[in-house]
């Protein structure tokens, strides 16, 4: 059962191989979606300051009746704070907002500011000095596992030259036609854990015929061969959804993509576009 799996952190600290994304999940609908979640067996919950729902997260959390040391959640510093003390605030802000005395993992959600994302501007001071906060908050005990969002090798040497504690995963944008294979290979060599965001590629996968063709030939649906394939390369993926049936159906991965297929899925050719989502800044948008 994939919901049961865990990799361990460099820490020594189990994740669950599996989590729920959040975003775009609105702060009313959330607390019920993570219940939800929970009761189909979801461990893990991925959210972010930037997302306006940490309130609802936590609410699900206190009110799903599964131990909150059974649970992991994280969520992710703000990707304009780059200062030390406006860092220390926000992560403070964070446990208030969820109502929780600790989070499981906090990560810096962009080494950029969104508007400046993907440009020359690397902010590696801002990026040393969010670090150094989430450092003492780690050691603090308010945190138990500390990373990285959207870093690439650069952003992530910046920290590694420089850190106490080295970060234990870096999340990134990573799905079939859009598989970032020299980063995840240099991150996995620096034993940082790999998370797979937007897996379904914010569903656009599920208009790939390609994808839809392979999927049918195992008998499975679009997103469970997506969410496997992330898996099939060491990576943790993070589907979204707030509907029941579909938490299930992502959850049921049991299954394995042959070599071959792998080989297939690995080479088919780069999307094009993420539809509507185009216009945002880690599907290419411009802010
Ligand atoms: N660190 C970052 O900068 C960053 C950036 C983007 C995303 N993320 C994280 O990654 C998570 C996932 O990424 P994402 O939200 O972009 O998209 P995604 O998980 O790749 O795709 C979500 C889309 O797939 C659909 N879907 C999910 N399961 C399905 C199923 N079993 N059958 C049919 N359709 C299904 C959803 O529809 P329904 O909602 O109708 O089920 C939604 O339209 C986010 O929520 C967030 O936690 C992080």
């Amino acid at each position: 059962m994939m919901l049961k799996e865990t990799y361990k952190l460099s820490n020594g600290i189990e994740i669950p191989k599996l989590g729920l994304g959040t975003w775009m999940i609105d702060n009313d609908d959330v607390a019920k979606a993570v219940v939800d979640a929970v009761e189909i067996g979801y461990r893990h919950i991925d959210t972010a300051q930037a997302y306006q729902n940490e309130s609802g997260v936590g609410e699900g959390i206190r009110t799903c009746g599964v131990d909150r040391e059974d649970l992991f959640i994280t969520t992710k510093l703000a990707a304009e704070v780059k200062s030390y003390d406006e860092a220390v605030s926000a992560i403070d802000q964070s446990l208030e907002t969820m109502g929780l005395d600790y989070v499981d993992m906090m990560i810096i959600h962009s080494p950029q500011p969104w508007k400046d994302f993907g440009g020359e501007d690397r902010y590696f001071e801002g990026n040393r000095e969010a670090w150094k906060a989430l450092e003492e908050a780690y050691q603090a005990g308010k945190i138990r596992a500390i990373g990285l969002s959207n870093f690439q090798k650069e952003d992530v040497e910046n920290i590694l030259s420089a850190c106490i504690v080295k970060p234990m995963v870096n999340q990134i944008l990573a799905h079939i036609s859009n598989t970032p294979f020299e980063l995840i290979q240099y991150t996995q060599e620096q034993d940082i854990l790999v998370e797979a965001y937007s897996p379904i590629a914010h569903g656009e996968l599920l208009k790939n015929e390609k994808v839809v063709d392979l999927a049918e030939k195992y008998g499975v649906s679009v997103p469970q061969l997506s969410i496997r394939y992330v898996l099939q390369l060491g990576l943790l993926p993070l589907p979204k959804t707030a509907n029941p049936e579909h938490m299930k159906n992502n959850a049921d991965v049991d299954f394995t993509i042959s070599d071959e297929d792998m080989d297939f899925l690995k080479n088919i050719e780069t999307i094009k576009d993420y539809g509507e989502a185009s216009v945002m800044p880690v599907f290419g948008g411009k802010l």
